[in-house]
């Protein structure tokens, strides 16, 4: 058995599956403190995963009916992400790991979005392109194994696709996190009403979100507050339907540019209906794991963890986080 913690953002979450990838916990805590700021503030997704971690932990393990002493193997969250969250996922992990001297694994957290598809019951082989777009990232890559040492291919410049969806969203009035309100908006609304850009001229396969949020401010003002208030569904359906062509454009390109036609998606963009029907209609085989394997969760870490080198007690104990970005410094120092 191989337990598994994330603590990235701000879901706090243990899962327990088996060596094949079968699932026999997945706990995720989500803070749901942050909306009333319009997004995650560092030091307090860290103090509630803090207050959270043991409980989820032990609500994993008892629905798995396992004991830590019987893990082959804990697997953690290493980074990118909020410093201060990850520190909390990690330092338990190592603590737990070092109680019965189990081997722990580090996991790259994009990694784990991408393993999200090699769990049982049918994962999804590579070779594969994989789009993973989330409120913290938005990449593509090449994977050709289940390893770490996938191919980037193309990520995002700017704001995350996620980020894109939640800026838009306030700028309509929607709460935070605002991806699935904006959809629910959108539903109403006519999605060719107004054209915003999908950054269509910036060639290759990154991203790129600034310009379009831009545009939807800049549409707000020219439109003054009584044509906003009748027209929302229709700016919500047609920013939606940017973003869901600028991600479905990459799609295609890296598609061309690989000779693939497997495509899996992950991140809690990859919830998004259009987006979902779009890249359908693409004639790729598709992987669209759950919802719930989508967003940030802890069985994904654990998948990925069956395909990373493992460190024995004690080579883990001095070991230290990374965040965002970090990992390239690293490499390159
Ligand atoms: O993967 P995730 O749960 O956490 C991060 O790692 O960021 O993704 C959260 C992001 C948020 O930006 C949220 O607005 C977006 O996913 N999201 C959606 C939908 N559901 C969640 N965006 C568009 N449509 C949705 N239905
Ligand atoms: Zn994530």
């Amino acid at each position: 058995m191989i337990l598994a913690l994330e603590t990235s953002c701000d879901d706090t979450c243990a899962a327990v599956i088996t060596p094949e990838g079968a699932i026999h916990s997945n706990v995720i805590s989500s803070q749901g403190v942050h909306d009333r700021y319009g997004g995650v503030v560092p030091e307090i997704a860290s103090r509630h995963h803090l207050e959270l971690i043991g409980e989820v932990v032990q609500d994993a393990l008892n629905t798995a009916d396992a004991k830590l002493e019987q893990l082959d193997l804990i697997a953690v969250t290493r980074g990118p992400g909020l410093v201060a969250a990850l520190l909390v996922g990690f330092a338990t992990a190592k603590a737990l790991a070092a109680a019965h001297e189990t081997p722990l694994a580090p996991v790259d957290h994009l990694h784990g979005h991408i393993a999200a598809s090699f769990l049982a019951p049918e994962p999804f082989e590579p070779p594969f392109v994989s789009l993973v777009a989330s409120g913290g990232h938005t990449l593509l890559a090449k994977v050709r194994d289940h390893g770490p040492g996938y191919e980037l291919l193309g990520q995002t410049l700017d704001d995350a696709a996620g980020e894109a969806f939640d800026k838009g969203a306030r700028l309509l009035g929607l709460g935070y996190p605002g991806g699935a309100a904006l959809e629910r908006l959108a539903r109403d609304g006519d999605s060719e009403a107004f054209d915003f850009p999908t950054a269509s001229s910036l060639k290759g396969l990154d991203f790129s979100f600034a310009g379009l949020k831009t545009a939807l401010l800049y549409r707000i003002r020219e439109l003054g507050e009584a044509e906003v208030a009748r027209r929302r569904a229709d700016l919500a359906a047609s920013y939606q339907r940017a973003i869901v062509e600028a991600l479905a454009l990459r799609v295609v390109r890296a598609l061309e540019q690989t000779g693939l036609d497997r495509l899996a998606v992950g991140g809690g963009v990859a919830a998004n209906g259009p987006l979902r029907e779009r890249l359908g209609r693409l004639g790729a085989t598709i992987d669209l794991p759950s919802p719930e394997l989508c967003t940030d969760n802890a069985a994904m870490i654990a998948s990925a963890a069956r395909y990373v080198p493992t460190l024995p007690y004690p080579e883990y104990l001095d070991l230290d986080v990374y965040a965002t970005g970090e990992r390239a410094l690293e490499a390159a120092a």
